[in-house]
């Protein structure tokens, strides 16, 4: 079955992959997402890295060639159809990329190529993109010295009208799509308004600290840091891996209760307690002890009235008033988040349930196909169709 999905994933893989102004990068699906995003071209890394190194090392050098001046890495580059935007069909206040980022998956992505190769030319070739990127993060979203790293747009959680923000979008648990993406456009009006203050934006319009977010930034800045050893610069390994046990530590703080992290929003950290997969988040970091893994596993991963859905793992839990098993994130499968989870269950040896997980993932994709989403109850195949992420299924070893 895996042979036979990779085959038909390859051409896939081939079918997206574009070439642009001597850059090449892959889009995610031809027909609905004609661009390069950020956490989406760091999956197409990882699981290039197996298929084909020099690609996997291309598409991270297209991602970076758009850095900002400030460090910021945009979240799309338009490349050659920024002039025919059809979607989404927002002003983001750049001609060439948006103006907000998406889940620090870089490091990783690059550590990964590095493993399969072992050039440090590519790690040299990069580090300087990566430090003013992951120091933008620590500066400029992190403006009190908190130590966890602020989002300014829902989109930036890389899981656009997730529950987790209906509270600071100011949204009951049921809305409509439409009313949504209104308050996330006002966003990204008031971001281009107060052109891209980000520590303004997130005090005065969208003040959270997500949870994936910072598991995703603490297991970067720990692979950060061994990119800085490797290269020798023994402050900045230092100063990174410190950076991430402070983000651990500030996560106990500000997000931990009832066993649980949770997204916090506003200068009060009210937590948002609304069961998504982020719950499952902190485990790809390791920063939940043994024992508070086996609860979070037991309670809630293998709860059939929570996430243990016929089709695994639902993004949000069934048991929510928000959940919706058809609506992009507030209920379905996406098999990048099945990767993180997976990798997260391995590291603390859950092996048999990440198995679970990898095959729940196998059955849909070769049921319904590289779908971008999947309904958790029935195994439709939902959203963008031709869809990369499917591959991480690759990476699930
Ligand atoms: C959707 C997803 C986002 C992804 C993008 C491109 O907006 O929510 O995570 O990066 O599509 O695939």
């Amino acid at each position: 079955m895996l042979k036979k999905l990779t085959n038909e994933y390859q051409k896939l893989l081939l079918n997206n992959r574009r070439q642009t102004d001597g850059f090449s990068y892959t889009i995610p699906s031809p027909d609905t997402y004609p661009y390069q995003w950020l956490w989406d071209s760091c999956f197409h890394a990882i699981i290039l890295s197996g298929l084909n190194i020099e690609d996997a090392k291309a598409e991270i050098l297209s991602l970076l060639s758009q850095q900002f001046q400030n460090g910021m890495i945009p979240h799309m580059i338009y490349w050659e159809n920024h002039e025919k935007v059809t979607f989404p069909k927002i002003q983001w206040g750049k001609d060439v990329t948006s103006t907000i980022t998406q889940p620090p998956m870089i490091a990783y992505a690059i550590w990964q190529i590095f493993q399969k190769d072992k050039e440090v030319d590519f790690l040299k070739n990069t580090y300087r993109h990566l430090y003013h990127f992951y120091r933008y993060l620590l500066n400029e979203r992190d403006p009190h010295e908190k130590h966890l790293i602020g989002i300014m747009n829902p989109d930036e959680s890389g899981e656009d009208n997730s529950p987790r923000f209906d509270l600071p979008l100011g949204l009951p648990p049921q809305h409509t799509f439409e009313e949504n993406i209104q308050k996330r456009l006002n966003l990204v009006a008031q971001n281009i308004e107060c052109k891209f203050d980000a520590p303004f934006c997130m005090r005065n319009f969208f003040w959270v600290k997500d949870v994936p977010f910072n598991a995703i930034m603490v297991e970067n800045l720990r692979i950060l840091s061994q990119i800085a050893s490797k290269l020798d610069f023994g402050e900045d390994a230092s100063f990174f891996a410190a950076e991430a046990e402070k983000i651990v530590l500030a996560m106990r703080k500000y997000m931990f209760e009832d066993n649980l992290f949770w997204p916090t929003f506003g200068e009060n950290y009210q937590k948002i307690k609304i069961k998504t997969w982020a719950i499952f988040a902190p485990l790809f970091a390791q920063i939940l002890t043994k024992k508070e893994a086996e609860d979070l596993v037991e309670k809630h991963l293998l709860n059939p009235r929570e996430f243990w859905t016929e089709y695994k793992i639902p993004t949000v839990s069934i048991d929510e008033p928000s959940f919706d098993p058809k609506s992009l994130w507030r209920g379905p499968v996406w098999i990048g988040t099945n990767w993180f989870i997976y990798k997260g269950l391995k590291n603390y040896g859950f092996l048999e349930i990440a198995q679970q997980i990898k095959d729940s993932s196998l059955k849909l994709l070769s049921n319904s196909g590289f779908r971008e989403y999947f309904n958790p109850q029935t195994g439709e195949g939902l959203g963008a169709k031709n869809f990369t992420w499917g591959g991480l299924i690759l990476d699930m070893d």
